[in-house]
């Protein structure tokens, strides 16, 4: 888990790689990418041997790779942190919505960090089928005295599904709604409003680049590189699993794209325009690919 310094004569090569595999050009996105990797670029390593071979799947379906993820790097405190801001909501919420809880790896932490104030009824929407079965069963491991009901299914449906009547205490989610696509993504948040006395995310604090422009590759390249350089054992697993994934899936038509970021007052005016209340964004921790932030906010029918 060492940091190099990375020559800028060698991130210009990434970016050239990013370029072309923006552009479409998958051939010289290769040859780009190879020189990186023949200079020592661990993002070069990566687009090289992920260009190379073909192996797409959507990121949370076949979950390891984002599981070692999560466990590594820089994320180790993040999610720290993460647990820490959900666990300091609990107290008065006995109904809890997760939204995208993926293998609860921010959610359980938190729920042990609330000892007695930790609510007694947790639903968790989540329509990665191994993520959510993970989850459950660290909630049950943990031996969580609540009742934990799983739905394996994204926002939109369960919204779609739940009884009418039903609403929360507290609805949260960490780096799941970041997963929806943002017109789908507004349609289901302005359904949630009412249905919940209170909400938290925390998401990332994304730069408003023009994507694509030579100033967000060059942000990204620097980005990932050091991103990658926090993993040692695991870094092919979540570099071709998870990151080349999410990183191409940004940049590239032949690749699926997996997230929609923005910045934390983009998210600021989508919470409101949902009809949420009272919305806060506090800074939570510096990270590799942009700051985290969370976001309080309460239900479209609560006032004062
Ligand atoms: C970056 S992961 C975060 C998981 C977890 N909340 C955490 O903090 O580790 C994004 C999660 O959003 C989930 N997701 C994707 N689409 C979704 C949707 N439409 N509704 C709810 N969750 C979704 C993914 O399956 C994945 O578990």
């Amino acid at each position: 888990m060492t940091e190099q310094p990375v020559d800028d004569r060698v991130i210009d090569l990434d970016v050239r790689s990013l370029t072309a595999a923006a552009a479409g050009d998958l051939e010289e996105a290769q040859e780009y990418a190879d020189k990186a990797a023949d200079s020592g670029s661990l993002l070069g390593i990566a687009l090289s041997t992920y260009l190379r071979t073909s192996h797409r799947h959507d990121v949370y379906d076949r979950p390891a790779a984002f599981e070692a993820f999560i466990a590594g790097g820089g994320n180790v405190d993040l999610y720290r942190r993460t647990s820490a801001v959900l666990a300091s909501a609990y107290p008065g919420a006995a109904a809890l919505l997760d939204v995208g809880c993926g293998n609860g790896h921010a959610l359980v932490p938190a729920l042990q960090m609330a000892g007695d104030a930790a609510p007694s009824a947790v639903e968790l929407v989540e329509p990665g089928a191994d993520l959510l079965e993970h989850c459950v069963g660290a909630v049950q491991a943990a031996g969580l005295p609540l009742k934990i009901t799983g739905w394996q299914m994204g926002l939109t449906d369960f919204l779609k599904t739940a009884p009418p009547a039903q609403r929360w205490h507290l609805a949260q989610s960490t780096f799941a709604l970041q997963s929806i696509e943002p017109t789908e993504r507004l349609v289901a948040l302005r359904a949630l409003a009412p249905r919940v006395d209170r909400l938290l995310v925390v998401d990332f604090d994304v730069a408003d680049e023009r994507p694509g422009s030579k100033k967000h590759l060059r942000d990204l390249a620097t980005r990932y590189e050091r991103g990658l350089s926090e993993y040692d054992d695991t870094t092919d697993l979540v570099a071709q699993g998870f990151l080349m994934p999410v990183l191409l899936g940004q940049l590239s038509a032949d690749e699926a794209r997996t997230n929609w970021e923005q910045p934390a007052e983009k998210w600021r005016e989508e919470f409101q325009a949902a009809g949420f209340q009272d919305v806060e964004v506090r800074p939570l921790a510096d990270y590799w690919s942009a700051p985290a932030f969370a976001l309080t906010a309460t239900g479209a029918t609560m006032t004062g």
